[in-house]
């Protein structure tokens, strides 16, 4: 271990939790019902409302509410369904559950998203469904989007896993898709350990969403606790066990009311690292689309040439101040578990070259100044050594 790495570590990321959510689980503890109840029901209620939405449905994960979203909207076996190759793997991996084929299409270098030109690139006669990602929480542009999936009677999912707190033409993020997922894993703006959330504006693949997170079961596990004789319920198709927990949701009431805190904050600290490295050549950072704003649930620099030093060899210096960086967002078709997939006919170059020149900088709640300082000054000393 070198000497600088003996100073305290700086992790890309650390939920914002405290006393609060302390609380909010000890009362959920002391009521005795601990799985899927009432809270789940509130948390749903309380993140539709803020996310302008009809409905909400809380599941496991992001990857569980995005399983359902393509039940829901009748993908199977057959389907092509257009995703972005630069994203979690899961995106992609919701798609295969489902007996569907991913088609991987491209990115706009700008944003890190899929655009309607991407997307059209990559349609086939089979395509039924596109999942688009505000990934890293820029919004996607989704108006040109759903314009050219209207008029191919194609379904725009969206995974919004990162973008809560994300903003498309004044709206929420998600209003516009038939679908929308949501991630609550600590990595993302708010955390309840593991979870996520699926909101659309239809009431019918609500209610199918609802029963089929809950082994498509006619009657709820709580509406059967709520009766001495529980009614019988009925299996009305195969179904899973997708369900949150009380505990979980409690969790998800307090960091909701903090939403607008932790973007505000988020958005600082992005705004300190543009200023702090403006001298800084051959370096390119996310920043707001023109049409909307990003919670910066990823910081993600661009590491061009002009900056004399590689993106891994950033990574490296960054680790050895004890700074844990991440590599930029990975791209799906690199990996053996889609190699040889259909790639569209566009090919992948900007995914490609995001994924191999992006990194992620920490960001989280409780970054300080003099941690921030630490960050920006190792990048600065890297910017001015030899080519690594
Ligand atoms: C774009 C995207 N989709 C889906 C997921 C999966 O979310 P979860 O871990 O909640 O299943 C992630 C998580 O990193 C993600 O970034």
């Amino acid at each position: 271990m070198t000497a600088e790495a003996a100073v305290a570590r700086i992790n890309v990321m650390k939920p914002w939790l405290g006393d609060e959510e302390a609380q909010a689980l000890a009362e959920v503890v002391a009521s005795g019902w601990v799985a899927q109840g009432p809270r789940v029901k509130e948390f749903e209620g309380a993140f539709a409302a803020s996310q302008e939405v009809h409905h909400a449905v809380a599941t496991s994960s992001c990857t569980t509410a995005l399983h359902l979203a393509l039940v829901v909207a009748g993908i199977g076996p057959g389907d092509d369904v257009v995703v972005p190759s630069l994203s979690f793997i899961a995106t992609a991996n919701a798609v295969t559950y489902v007996g569907a084929n991913p088609v991987f299409c491209d990115v706009d270098p700008a944003t890190g998203n899929v655009t309607a030109e991407t997307i059209h690139a990559a349609l086939t006669l089979d395509t039924r469904a596109v999942i688009v990602v505000d990934q890293g929480g820029v919004p996607v542009d989704l108006d040109p989007i759903r314009e050219l999936c209207d008029r191919h009677e194609i379904t725009v999912i969206e995974d919004a896993a990162c973008a809560v707190g994300s903003q498309y033409k004044g709206r929420p993020v998600g209003t516009g898709a038939d679908v929308t997922v949501w991630s609550f894993h600590p990595r993302k703006i708010l955390t309840t350990g593991e979870g996520g959330m699926l909101t659309t504006q239809r009431a019918d693949w609500a209610a199918r969403a609802r029963t089929l997170r809950e082994h498509s079961m006619s009657v709820s596990a709580t509406d059967r606790h709520g009766s001495l004789l529980a009614p019988p319920e009925v299996y009305l198709e195969i179904g899973f066990n997708y369900r949150m927990t009380d505990l979980q949701a409690a969790v998800g009431m307090v960091q909701l009311r903090r939403l607008a805190q932790i973007v505000e904050r988020r958005r600082e600290i992005a705004a300190a690292y543009v200023a702090g490295l403006a001298g800084v050549r051959g370096l390119r950072f996310v920043s707001d689309p023109p049409y909307g704003t990003t919670n910066f649930q990823s910081c993600w620099v661009e590491v061009l040439p002009a900056f004399g030093t590689s993106r891994d060899g950033l990574l490296s210096r960054l680790a050895d101040a004890g700074i844990s960086a991440r590599r930029g967002i990975m791209a799906a078709h690199r990996q053996p578990a889609y190699r040889g997939r259909d790639y569209g006919n566009a090919g992948l170059r900007q995914t490609e070259r995001m994924t191999d020149r992006t990194l992620i900088l920490p960001v989280f709640h409780e970054l300080d100044t003099v941690s921030m300082n630490r960050i920006i000054n190792t990048i600065k000393a890297a910017a001015q050594g030899a080519g690594t």
